[in-house]
């Protein structure tokens, strides 16, 4: 029993304590678990409960696009709660209409009918039963180096070592995965351009082998797991080969979509046009849980006379749906698309300085305001400080002891394995961007001082 007196304010002492002692840490050991309690949070910056200012430099999870509190989002989630706050998915409601006609704005051409979740992980949920019901076929490809979500679907279908914990029984079968597209440490060895893109190929060779494909499913730009750009070849390559094999090619757009990486969509980079794209994360800026599966006319027309086997009580929920209308409209008015891209270069440019004076910086990647800086102990050799296998043992991290500073110092950024990833919300300022690097710059010497002579 936690004694709470109803009208005293908890230090942040007791609401960290509270929180650790009675909730779960997601995705590490708990007993080092020591939440920082966040009182407050505005533009690029949030704020603890003792009034200290940190630079939200992964804007969270890589999902506050627009920056906290945006004034306009707050007024549409305070009108909407005042308007409708429940209808049950069976039911038209004006803001799942104004948002869906918004969608069609802004999506990739061609993706005309929508299943609203409440997070990515149910979307890509919802997006792999479609493609099985609407295919007939069972198998999945994915790829290693993908995150994908948390249940037992959407888990199976990640690469990343998240998934080891269920192994085997905790997930669903028929999910096969392939090589990532890295050129910076190609998994199967080969270097670009000379390489003729052998990673898409030995997709086409899965799929000849497997039979039953229904789906593969891409993160556009991978996301958590290094920000790697595919070259310019690869989406065209991928798209003639689903095509060509009656696969649905499902892009997984959680963490890369509105305007992330410059355009509305990374497939937009490419002119890919996907048969199904999930997203989630910045379509409302994070104020509220939405997530979203939108899919082609073809798949629509199926469902007309075939029983859509899918839902929950949550879907379409208007108050996710009328802040999502307002977050669009903020993009646009405040040019954030362009605003990212144009943007780009230079963070680009000070990111590659960085690679310049310090000799752990293996590579720097990325597009938009999404970039990744990853640490090696040994340039030539590429080979890292830690492995996955350290990360879920729970073993202490570079790249987590070069975080910690930063946050001591102010500024927050997200690390894994052995990369940091720079995505702040796209209102940043080039002072912003330039505090921000510096202290990158300031802790990299931890890493500095461990590379191998
Ligand atoms: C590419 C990608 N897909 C799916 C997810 C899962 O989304 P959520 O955490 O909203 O369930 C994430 C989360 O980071 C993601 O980055």
């Amino acid at each position: 029993m936690i004694e709470i007196p109803p009208d005293a304010p908890l230090t942040p002492e007791q609401v960290s304590t509270i929180t650790r002692q009675t909730n779960y840490g997601t995705w590490r050991f708990q007993k080092t678990w020591q939440p920082l309690h966040i009182a407050d949070a505005e533009g690029c910056w949030f704020i603890d409960g003792s009034g200290k200012r940190y630079l939200d430099f992964s804007s969270q999870l890589m999902c506050v696009n627009l920056g906290h509190k945006n004034p306009r989002v707050l007024e549409a989630i305070a009108q909407q709660a005042r308007e409708l706050c429940y209808a049950a998915p069976g039911y038209a409601t004006t803001s799942r209409a104004r948002l869906s006609a918004k969608l069609l704005e802004v999506l990739p051409h061609g993706l005309t009918k929508f299943f609203f979740a409440t997070s990515g992980t149910e979307a890509n949920e919802a997006a792999f039963k479609i493609a099985r019901m609407f295919s007939g076929k069972s198998k999945i490809v994915s790829r290693y180096r993908s995150y994908h979500g948390s249940t037992a679907g959407s888990i199976a279908a990640t690469g990343d070592p998240r998934r080891w914990a269920m192994e085997p029984a905790g997930k669903i079968p028929n999910v096969v995965f392939a090589p990532e597209t890295n050129c910076y440490d190609c998994p199967i060895k080969h270097t670009y351009p000379a390489c003729n893109i052998a990673c898409a190929d030995y997709i086409e060779h899965m799929i000849r082998n497997e039979s039953d494909v229904a789906a593969i499913v891409v993160e556009p730009v991978v996301g958590t797991n290094g920000v790697l750009v595919p070259p310019p070849e690869y989406f065209p390559r991928l798209r003639e080969i689903c095509t060509r094999h009656n696969v649905l090619l499902i892009a997984d757009e959680v963490m890369t979509g509105w305007g992330r990486t410059g355009r509305w969509f990374a497939v937009d980079h490419w002119n890919l046009k996907p048969d199904i794209l999930v997203t989630a994360k910045g379509i409302t800026s994070a104020y509220v849980p939405l997530g979203l599966c939108a899919t082609t006319q073809p798949i629509a027309d199926y469902f007309e006379d075939h029983y859509f086997s899918h839902g929950h009580t949550y879907e379409a929920h208007p108050l996710t749906l009328g802040p999502a209308v307002a977050t669009i409209e903020e993009i646009q008015r405040l040019n954030l698309v362009e605003r990212a891209a144009s943007l780009s270069p230079y963070l680009r440019q000070k990111l590659l300085a960085l690679k310049e004076k310090h000799p752990s910086v293996g590579d720097v990647r990325g597009l938009g305001l999404f970039f990744a800086v990853e640490i090696v102990k040994n340039r030539q050799t590429k080979q890292l400080f830690n492995t996955m296998r350290d990360k879920v043992e729970g073993k202490p991290l570079v790249v987590d002891r070069i975080a910690a500073k930063m946050l001591a110092q102010g500024v927050a950024i997200q690390a894994w394995v052995s990369h940091f990833i720079v995505a702040p919300p796209l209102i940043v300022t080039q002072e912003e961007l330039d505090l921000g690097i510096a202290a990158l710059d300031e802790h990299l010497a931890i890493a500095d001082a461990l590379v191998e002579a």
